[in-house]
């Protein structure tokens, strides 16, 4: 609350009203309505703001850290988050870059996951360093804009953040080959405030297959191995979510048949809507329910349509085929902006969420409380679980697993390895 004040008076002076009012509590604004089916898109698209002002939306994937790397060298002194990089170098000339505090706040975003992301062509090399190096670079460009924005590590922060008008910010690690298949690497990311891990991104780990390489290339990995299945649960131990977008369905069904916690996909689209291993099919979707997890909708057309055009409709085509084979409960948002260069039309950038949330209004079958889920409750209630068994499993000891030396050491020969125990005893 006192951190609330500050804000109000940062914000006064700023003279931006409207989030004065939210800054104010939720009392202040105007109770969403449902709007009637001869409502005006303008109509809608005010209901969609008061809805969105009424309830968080929590994005569950962005990718302008990475072009922080290549845009910049993570070199932050002429980058102002709090800008409109519409109008800077090189952000304006890029189909990659659609992200900037000003829009997110035009767009509604409560809580934003930033992709802590690291090629998989640094596997077996510097992933750690380059992880390490994203995160710092993240948490620079936050602290420069710390009037508008914080990293936050728990639900609790991210409704206080809402609460105060203000964007709450949140690191995912993508992929696994970041972890450099140890435990302990783990476990300091959650230390250092990372709350999901997307567990591969296009290529296999040493314990994990992903849905996109071609076989023959890398032709050995079959879902999960059984080092990743004591992955899985530390994970569930620690209150760091599961990221299954990237995986391939084997690792998905192996995580699913493992998991003490609810999943996420960070952001990925419906198999049966266009058919590529990147996109969730049916079945993993039906289970989805069972496990309590979410899809969180990715907005690249490539995914949508199979093409490289897309439309709101696509999006809303996707949430609707999800929400039928896995149910309302299990489907939210993870855009993937800055990481996609072709975006559908009228969802252009982070300012255009409402624009979607205007259009779901057209439908009488989401009523408010379902669109409110979709915005971000769903995220919540998943996110609260797996605070909840981390709470659950207090008294569990960190696992001391090592993944088994051969897995590992034909792709993998140079780096400081650990000693046989008779040879170790041997020198004390
Ligand atoms: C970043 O931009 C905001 C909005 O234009 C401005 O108020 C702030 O002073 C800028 N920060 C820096 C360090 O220039």
């Amino acid at each position: 609350m006192w951190r609330c004040g500050v804000v109000l008076t940062v914000v006064v002076t700023a003279a931006l009203k409207v989030v004065v009012v939210a800054g104010l509590g939720c009392s202040a604004s105007p109770l969403p309505v449902r709007v009637s089916a001869s409502a005006t898109h303008q109509e809608r698209l005010a209901a969609a703001h008061s809805l969105l002002q009424e309830s968080p939306l929590i994005d569950g994937h962005n990718d302008l850290a990475w072009n922080l790397r290549k845009f910049l060298h993570n070199k932050l002194h002429s980058f102002n988050l709090s800008t409109d990089l519409r109008q800077e170098k090189p952000w304006r000339r890029s189909s990659f870059s659609h992200t900037d505090l000003p829009r997110l706040r035009q767009g509604r975003v409560a809580a934003q996951f930033w992709s802590v992301y690291v090629p998989c062509e640094a596997q077996y090399m510097n992933t750690v360093q380059l992880l390490l190096e994203q995160i710092d670079v993240i948490k620079r460009m936050i602290a420069a804009s710390s009037h508008e924005t914080t990293l936050v590590k728990s639900t609790s922060e991210i409704e206080a953040e809402f609460g105060c008008g203000r964007v709450a910010s949140l690191l995912g690690v993508e992929g696994g080959h970041g972890l450099g298949s140890s435990m302990g690497v783990l476990r300091a990311l959650y230390d250092l405030g990372v709350r999901y891990v997307t567990l591969t991104h296009k290529c296999h780990t040493p314990w994990a297959e992903c849905s996109e390489v071609d076989a023959e290339v890398e032709p050995n990995a079959r879902g999960l191995t059984s080092y990743g299945k004591e992955l899985i649960l530390e994970m569930n131990r620690l209150g760091m979510m599961v990221d299954l977008s990237h995986s391939s369905s084997h690792t998905a069904l192996d995580v699913l048949a493992t998991t003490r916690a609810p999943v996420i996909f960070s952001h990925s689209a419906a198999r049966a809507l266009c058919a590529i291993e990147r996109n969730v099919p049916d079945d993993i979707l039906s289970s989805l329910a069972t496990n309590g997890g979410l899809v969180m909708v990715s907005f690249y057309n490539d995914f949508l349509t199979c093409s490289r055009t897309a439309s709101i409709d696509s999006v809303v085509a996707h949430i609707n085929h999800i929400r039928t084979m896995a149910g309302v409960d299990h489907v939210g948002l993870g855009a993937g902006y800055d990481g996609i260069n072709r975006t559908p039309s009228g969802l252009e950038d982070v300012s255009q969420y409402p624009e979607l949330f205007a259009e779901l209004l057209s439908d009488p079958s989401w009523s408010l409380q379902d669109l409110k889920k979709l915005a971000g409750l769903n995220l919540l209630r998943v996110f609260a679980r797996v605070e909840q068994v981390r709470e659950e499993l207090v008294a569990e000891k960190p696992s001391e697993e090592i993944i088994p030396i051969h897995d590992i050491d034909s792709r993998w020969p140079c780096r400081y390895k650990f000693a046989s125990l008779d040879e170790a005893a041997g020198h004390t």
